[in-house]
């Protein structure tokens, strides 16, 4: 068997919609507050895709700032691959049109589904093509125009996400030399499949006027019982990960925006301050597939991700799903 090709991350982007939507907004019409908000999420604004914005719009924005970063030209990409629950089209795929909008000719284009986790599984998609001799150049976006399938009248679920849209380019890391993907974990569990669910239109419940009514196409979120399981996971992934490293080569965790109260309950199990963790959640929500995308160009335009450290990448959400990514900067 041929041997592995080590994989490496060579740019990364991200792009967040113009548009802020203040906690205060939702106070117009839901029974809720900014200061409820900002306790129990830790979120204080978040950003909502304009009226004729959508996913594969995010994306192209996300897309462009990664491939300039990285070197690279649309032509030279073999395959794009999205994470996203909130695709522009029921079908085709979200990344056809990005594709088509790039202009990357000589890619494959797909669609992964895993939604909190869709980075993470485009990612650990991406880099087993490449490890395997099968592609070279992998661009993987994580998307989300969630705004449009929020219930404005579920106070539980309606505050808490955002629209945006990361990217990152892998490539062999003898050619880019940063970045070194070590490790890459997926997981799920679907018995948990109801507790974040869009339960209408698709061929259970297909879409008929009286399931729009009923908003059976928006998110439903069980929040109390995806807590645990946030806290749970986000815990045990980082506290693998890091088992068989000295504690000063670790440099940053960018775990998914889901909570602030989520990821300091699960830092206090680690036993660990929030030192060295990327946290965004107060300017952008929980963009799910976005998040940790977002965080991690951010973290990486801020200089948070130190050459020659390690940087863990860890997702949960609705499936149930989960993933974790380590990464030698
Ligand atoms: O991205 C992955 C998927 N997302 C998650 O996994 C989300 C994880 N869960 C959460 O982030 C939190 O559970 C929420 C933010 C969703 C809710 O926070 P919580 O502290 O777990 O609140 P709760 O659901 O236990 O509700 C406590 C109270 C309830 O009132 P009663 O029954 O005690 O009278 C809720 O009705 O807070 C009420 N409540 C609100 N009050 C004001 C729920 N949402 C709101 C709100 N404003 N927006």
């Amino acid at each position: 068997m041929a041997s592995r090709i080590r994989v490496g991350i060579a740019g990364t982007g991200s792009y967040v919609p113009e548009r802020v939507v203040p906690n205060k907004w939702f106070e117009e019409f839901l029974d809720t507050d900014d200061e409820w908000i900002v306790q129990r999420t830790g979120i204080r604004e978040r950003r909502f895709a304009a009226d004729d914005e959508s996913t594969s719009d995010l994306c192209l924005h996300a897309a462009e700032e990664a491939m300039r970063n990285a070197g690279i030209t649309a032509d030279e990409l073999d395959m794009v691959i999205v994470g996203t629950i909130t695709p522009d089209y029921q079908l085709p795929a979200c990344a056809v049109l990005v594709q088509d909008r790039l202009g990357a000719k000589n890619a494959g284009a797909f669609d992964v589904v895993a939604a909190c986790s869709g980075f993470l599984t485009a990612l650990h998609t991406g880099e087993a093509f490449i490890a395997a001799g099968r592609a070279r150049r992998v661009l993987v976006i994580g998307a989300e125009t969630l705004s449009r399938f929020l219930n404005f009248e579920d106070r539980g679920s309606a505050i808490i996400f955002g629209d945006g849209a990361g990217a990152a380019v892998l490539m062999p890391h003898g050619e880019c030399g940063q970045g070194e993907i070590l490790r890459t974990t997926l997981g799920a569990d679907g018995s948990g499949y109801e507790f974040i669910h869009m339960p209408g239109g698709g061929v259970t419940n297909p879409a008929t006027v009286e399931s729009v009514e009923a908003k059976m196409h928006k998110i439903q979120l069980k929040g109390r019982e995806t807590f645990r399981f946030a806290v749970s996971t986000m815990s045990r992934l980082v506290k693998e990960y890091i088992a068989d490293y000295d504690e000063d080569e670790l440099g940053l965790i960018v775990p998914h925006q889901v909570n602030r109260r989520i990821i300091d309950a699960a830092l206090d199990r680690l036993e660990m301050t929030d030192e060295k963790v990327m946290v965004n959640i107060q300017s952008f929500g929980n963009t799910s597939a976005a998040s940790v995308p977002v965080a991690l160009h951010q973290a990486v335009t801020e200089e948070r991700c130190v050459p020659g450290k390690l940087v863990v990448l860890v997702a949960f959400g609705a499936g149930l799903t989960w993933g974790a990514t380590l990464i030698r900067w």
